[in-house]
């Protein structure tokens, strides 16, 4: 890797979900005044980055993924003055700013789209793709075909997502050198770097009958960030289709592409073919396996790996993987431990720190995710009721985006009365009443993110699997040649270790001292190896 790879494995970044986040001026939708209220707060978690999710202007089809204007904040969100303080706080604590890039389409609302349906010779009509009939049966991300017929010139134009999110065409080199504006656009307000979404669609492969992963790829990302003037920012690629292969060339040393990828194997597993709303048996063995899976090749390959649980996008972590009741503290903690102390860079999400649990509703007027809103209408009839909302609650993207719960006064503390309902649970999980309680999972990630910052074991030092054989458990290493580290994270059953390790404890979720004996479930524990 190179030192600047290195160097990015001391950030601990945390995602804001900028709508759900802090509402300061009581209209129901977080803002980027909120964010700045709370700069304080992120920072005494451990966290030194932030990835804020899109805040530009945006009709909101898919919530500020779908962009109507690059250059602006969305007027929901404050202005480009806000945004400005915002930044130059952050700086202030010494913490970077990662906007979102969403490079692969924009919003039908965009003037670059406005003006392409008019005409087919009109000139943003290559901005996008267009055709006669569809040029193939792919389907977009939100259900149904991934062509749209426009009546005004008589063509179908691709979009991957909704109908109001519209492919760019990448091949059109004045929509690569639109990009790049934007990306510059921002690096010059003073940004550190970018999460590309969905990165891997900008080259299509219509040849393999493949929307993503296309031949031209690589040139796409190098001439984004190949730059010199850019070589300092931070990249990190959404890449849901990047195997082994493809992973070394998007963030090789000698590449030029992006600093480091997002890699999902471990995430959608407890799914079924079905994918999201499609429950699936599920033990933590397998996620263990996914994980050493990966730790091990991007050790091998010398790069940088990210540690992450959950995003916007996904379940909370502690009710998919855990036990959100009578074991949340042990399963959130256990959960953060699993992942955050291995090599890579940890991404945590709002709320992940206060162990927040998924949300249930049996209600449509309750979810506002195009993906369940369109699952719900797709599947209204053929299941019932209660099957439809087992699979909406199960997989729904809300579950990530009920506003932040801060405290139990009313709409939990988050500001006016909001856009999406608060949490079920908020009286009992919040910021403050975490905080304040015996067993605290922010505590407890505060302890870990420093334990991770104060010892260069866990950012440069090496990583081995030590699980061995055994069931339900999860035994790993980090050390370099001054100081050793053994963690061990056992899972949803009492497990007895039998260890012959001189050792003191530096972290636990239960208390314990020895390594040896038996494990609570979801117990984990961090110890340092005597010499
Ligand atoms: C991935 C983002 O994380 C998701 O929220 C969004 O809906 C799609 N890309 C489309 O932009």
């Amino acid at each position: 890797m190179t030192d600047r790879q290195n160097e990015f494995q001391k950030m601990v970044v945390y995602q804001i979900y900028p709508r759900s986040f802090k509402d300061s001026n009581s209209d129901g939708i977080g803002d980027i005044n909120g964010i700045t209220e709370k700069l304080d707060y992120i920072k005494s978690l451990g966290a030194n980055a932030i990835w804020l999710s899109p805040c530009y202007k945006s009709p909101n089809e898919d919530n500020g993924y779908d962009i109507s204007d690059y250059r602006d904040i969305m007027d929901e969100f404050g202005t480009l003055d806000d945004w400005k303080r915002m930044t130059a706080e952050m700086h202030k604590r010494g913490m970077k700013l990662i906007m979102d890039l969403v490079a692969n389409h924009t919003s039908s609302e965009h003037k670059w789209f406005k003006e392409a349906r008019k005409s087919k010779d009109n000139p943003y009509r290559d901005y996008y793709y267009w055709a006669d009939e569809p040029l193939n049966d792919w389907q977009a991300c939100f259900g149904g075909s991934a062509w749209q017929y426009d009546e005004a010139t008589n063509q179908y134009y691709l979009h991957s997502y909704a109908v109001g999110q519209p492919d760019l065409n990448w091949e059109n080199p004045k929509v690569r050198q639109e990009m790049i504006d934007v990306v510059d656009y921002w690096v010059k307000l003073g940004v550190d770097g970018f999460r590309c979404d969905v990165l891997d669609q900008i080259s299509k492969d219509f040849v393999n009958n493949k929307n993503g992963n296309g031949p031209r790829l690589h040139e796409y990302i190098k001439m984004l960030f190949g730059r010199e003037e850019v070589s300092h920012i931070f990249t990190v690629g959404e890449c849901w289709g990047a195997g082994e292969d493809n992973i070394k060339q998007l963030i090789g040393a000698d590449r030029k592409e992006l600093s480091t990828v997002f890699q999902f194997d471990h995430i959608v597993l407890g799914r079924g073919d079905g994918g999201r709303f499609d429950p699936a048996p599920f033990v933590l063995d397998e996620m263990r396996d996914k994980l050493v899976k990966w730790q091990l090749f991007m050790q091998k390959n010398d790069l940088p790996a990210t540690l992450f649980l959950e995003n916007h996008d996904q379940p909370r972590c502690v009710s998919r993987f855990g036990n959100d009741a009578e074991k949340r503290y042990e399963s959130a903690t256990m959960l953060a431990t699993m992942v955050y102390l291995q090599k890579g860079i940890p991404f945590i999400y709002q709320g992940q720190e206060i162990g927040t649990a998924n949300p249930y509703s049996e209600n449509i007027e309750d979810y506002d995710d195009i993906e369940t809103v369109n699952f719900y209408k797709r599947n209204k009839g053929k299941l019932t009721d209660k099957e439809l909302f087992a699979k909406m609650n199960f997989g729904t993207r809300d579950a990530a985006r009920r506003p932040m719960s801060w405290d139990e006064s009313e709409n939990s503390g988050f500001g006016g009365k909001p856009w999406l309902p608060i949490y079920n649970r908020y009286k009992e999980i919040n910021v403050k009443a975490d905080m304040t309680s015996e067993k605290s999972v922010f505590r407890y990630y505060q302890q870990l993110f420093r334990l991770r910052s104060e010892n260069e074991a866990f950012i440069s030092g090496a990583y081995d699997n030590v699980t061995g054989n055994r069931k339900g458990i999860y035994i790993y290493k980090r050390y370099t040649n001054d100081e050793r580290f053994i963690i061990v994270c056992n899972f949803e059953n009492s497990n007895e270790l039998k260890l012959d390790i001189d050792c003191e404890a530096v972290l636990t979720n239960c208390g314990r001292k020895t390594i040896s004996g038996m494990y609570e479930p979801y117990e984990c524990a961090v110890f340092r190896v005597n010499r």
